[in-house]
């Protein structure tokens, strides 16, 4: 169930003007209810957040709400917050919709709490993202994205829909990026997708029926989302070992025949999120021959696979000679989020299908960010930023080991991460997860709790180096030490 968030609040006062403050916000409030910008049902952050917004103090706050409630245009209570109310005002508003209820129902659901609540703090500017999967933006290659959008500037001729399964100039590129890692797989096999975000989403809704089952790790980067949950999938874990997902827990797990198209297999072999595990080589060759004898095909999410620090294992879709893989690769964690493009690669049938059905989504990835795209890949541009890219995050990541050694010895494990973002640490003590999470965000520290990806609690939490400096990981894992210990307590 989808909870209405507080509405954002970007308006203050005018301290200096004739009208008393209070009247000045009962009347912005008045204004947005009227606009039906703050439809029935909309609710307004706390008196002490509604006190820091507008720059007043809590009394000026008091009066302007017990006024608005006087003309019933609002209800609550202190503690439990206030809601725009249903009541007389709204009969005199033209029709007004019950948006309260729209946005509760739709069969996508609404993101865990603390998932929704990192997403907004992300934004906030005094927050240090220690647990963030995005790169520091102080490492962008800004001339060189100038460089490739000056180029694409002086050769554009037109700016249409693309073709179903994107431009081919950048579905050839693509596909030679990709013979370097060993998959062999010509343009028509490529499917251009807004992120690899979109690649699951085309997935779960256009190849797999609703109580399909998705064999995943444990913990997974698709249990911080609710894509596969949405369509009506289900999910179960796999438990991990030092090597990667466990094949004694598979085997236990998946039944002997999986000829129905009733499930799947969910893996991020490489520098794995949330863990940043690399699946080892045997592991990769075992899981495939398990998988191909019970014709379960694979989903292979490659989104991490250009920041192995050494030579990685080979994709599994590199080893996969009889089309079991579908693998999926992005720009997003080696360039640059804001483009939204991703791959996809399988079959050409799935290709065609999932093609088809993004056809009927968006009617494609930005052509302008493909055009941009295919530059870096084919100017070489993105070959030299990743070489630089991955000596930086190593970089970051041994400074980061060198605070955890020092600091979180008796208070956590982890394991040496071999590329990507992420270290996943777990905690000695039991204690739940949220209540680091918060004390942590008090003190301007936002870390990833790691239940989010998880099928139960854990005592685990995802920390990243990709965000921060190693000076600024230092400081603020040092807090955290602190805040752990207090906490366990
Ligand atoms: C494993 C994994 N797959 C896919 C994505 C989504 O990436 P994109 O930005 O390409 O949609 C992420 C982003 O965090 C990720 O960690």
């Amino acid at each position: 169930m989808y909870r209405i968030q507080p509405v954002q609040i970007d308006w203050k006062p005018d301290k200096s003007g004739p009208d008393a403050v209070y009247a000045q916000i009962v009347r912005f409030v008045c204004q947005k209810v009227e606009t039906g910008e703050w439809p029935i049902g909309t609710r307004l952050p706390s008196h002490r957040e509604l006190a820091r917004l507008f720059g007043v103090n809590r009394g000026t706050i008091g009066k302007a709400l017990d006024m608005l409630n006087s003309y019933g245009l609002i209800k609550g209570n202190r503690g439990n917050g206030t809601v725009i109310a249903s009541n007389t005002w709204s009969v005199l508003l033209p029709h007004q919709a019950d948006w309260g209820s729209y946005v509760s129902a739709g069969y996508f659901q609404a993101n865990k709490t603390v998932v929704q609540e990192i997403n907004r703090l992300e934004f906030s500017p005094q927050m240090v993202r220690l647990g963030t999967g995005e790169l520091d933006p102080r490492l962008f290659p800004a001339d060189m994205m100038k460089e490739a959008l000056s180029r694409v500037a002086s050769s554009i001729e037109s700016l249409g829909y693309p073709e179903p399964l994107g431009l081919e100039r950048l579905r050839k590129a693509v596909s030679r990026h990709l013979e370097k890692i060993g998959i062999i797989a010509p343009p028509s096999s490529i499917l251009i997708t807004s992120g690899a975000l979109q690649a699951l989403q085309l997935i779960s809704a256009s190849l797999l029926e609703g109580g399909s089952v998705v064999y995943t790790e444990r913990p997974t980067y698709l249990n911080s989302l609710r894509v596969f949950q949405s369509a009506g999938l289900r999910l179960t874990g796999v438990a991990m070992d030092a090597q990667g997902i466990s094949m004694a827990s598979l085997q236990n797990i998946v039944p002997l025949s999986s000829a129905k198209t009733d499930a799947v297999l969910y893996t991020i072999p490489t520098n794995h999120n949330p863990t940043g595990r690399t699946m080892t080589a045997d592991r990769r060759y075992a899981l495939l021959k398990f998988c191909a004898n019970r014709r379960l095909p694979i989903i292979e999410d490659g989104a991490y696979q250009d920041l192995s620090f050494d030579a990685a294992p080979p994709p599994l879709k590199a080893i996969d000679k009889i089309g079991t893989v579908i693998y999926l690769g992005s720009a997003s964690k080696s360039l640059a989020p804001g483009l939204r493009i991703g791959w996809l690669v399988g079959p050409e049938p799935v290709v065609q299908r999932l093609g088809d059905v993004k056809m009927q989504v968006d009617y494609g990835a930005s052509s302008l960010s493909q055009m941009v795209m295919a530059e870096f890949l084919e100017s070489g541009m993105y070959d030299e930023y990743n070489v630089f890219l991955r000596n930086e995050l190593r970089r970051r990541r041994d400074a980061a080991l060198d605070v955890l050694n020092k600091r979180f010895r008796s208070i956590a494990s982890w394991q040496v991460p071999d590329g990507g973002f992420y270290i996943w640490l777990t905690l000695k003590e039991t204690i739940h997860m949220e209540f680091i999470f918060r004390a942590a965000a008090k003190e301007g520290i936002l870390i990833n709790p790691g239940d989010i990806y998880d099928f139960r609690r854990n005592n685990s939490l995802r920390l990243s180096y990709s965000y921060t400096t190693p000076e600024e990981f230092r400081d603020a894992a040092l807090k955290l030490a602190d805040i752990i210990e207090r906490e366990i307590e």
